[in-house]
């Protein structure tokens, strides 16, 4: 469905929040807690290297805590924050300091943090321009905003690997890349999530708007725990499945 089409239905606020409330467990039990190798082999390595050193840093829909929990180990004050009541109960008892919130409207006085992580949530979002205006707003001058995605470019609607046994090839077919829209997706049985699709330039662009420059890329071959459960697919290593941003907030 087109983005502005869905923006304009009052009941959109509602349905995004509940879908998160419906899939939390759904979340913790597949991808946290050491059960998924993107984040055992990969996420969290690149959250680790790409924060080193912050003091003070706020995991934006950082669901149950566990990235911010990896900073804590290193010596960050960290601080969950999350628009999902399943999430944060799950990163309190897991040890989390958590604050229920949306991204769009931050409880936090003006320049708090010496970094912000964003990790697999804007895909989730619709109000992109008030979560960066915000997140610009309580990171101080020359502080760091680490954003990961799904790399856009895989995660275009009707993208996908396709096997043309006829003529022994595998190759990616490559859907609607620049038209914004979202879509609820079934990513397991009866799990449905709200994915949002923009182009790569929309998050750059409009990040840089607010006072975010764009200081690092990374697009990462998928790791060896994530081949291994895809090996039907030759060149899965040849495609990022994971999109990394580093971000500094202009004085
Ligand atoms: C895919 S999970 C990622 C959780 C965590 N960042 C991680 O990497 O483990 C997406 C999270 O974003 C949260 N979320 C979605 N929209 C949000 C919003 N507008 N404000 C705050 N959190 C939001 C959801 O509740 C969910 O916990």
């Amino acid at each position: 469905m087109d983005l502005e089409a869905f923006r304009s239905l009052p009941e959109w606020p509602l349905i995004l929040r509940e879908s998160w409330e419906t899939n939390a467990s759904w979340w913790q039990a597949g991808f946290t807690e050491g059960s998924d190798a993107e984040y055992e082999e990969q996420i969290k390595p690149i959250v680790r290297l790409g924060l080193r050193g912050a003091h003070r840093v706020l995991d934006l829909g950082g669901g149950d805590g566990q990235l911010a929990r990896v900073l804590a180990d290193d010596g960050a004050d960290t601080v969950v924050l999350d628009s999902s009541h399943a999430q944060l109960t799950t990163a309190r008892i897991r040890g989390s300091s958590a604050v229920l919130a949306t991204g769009a409207a931050l409880p936090f006085q003006n320049r708090s943090f010496d970094a912000v992580l964003i990790c697999l949530v804007l895909e989730h979002v619709i109000e992109l321009d008030e979560v960066l205006a915000e997140v610009a707003r309580v990171l101080e001058a020359g502080g760091r905003f680490l954003l990961l995605l799904n790399h856009p470019i895989l995660q275009t609607p009707g993208s996908g690997f396709i096997d043309d046994v006829e003529l022994g090839e595998q190759y990616w077919r490559l859907g609607p890349y620049l038209r914004e829209d979202i879509q609820m997706e079934e990513v397991d049985a009866q799990v449905f999530v709200p994915f949002v699709h923009r182009p790569l330039s929309q998050y750059v662009n409009r990040a840089s708007d607010r006072g975010l420059t764009l200081v690092g890329m990374e697009e990462p071959a998928p790791p060896p725990g994530f081949v291994a459960r895809a090996d039907e697919y030759r060149q899965v290593q040849e495609y990022p499945r994971l999109l990394v941003l580093h971000f500094e907030r202009r004085p």
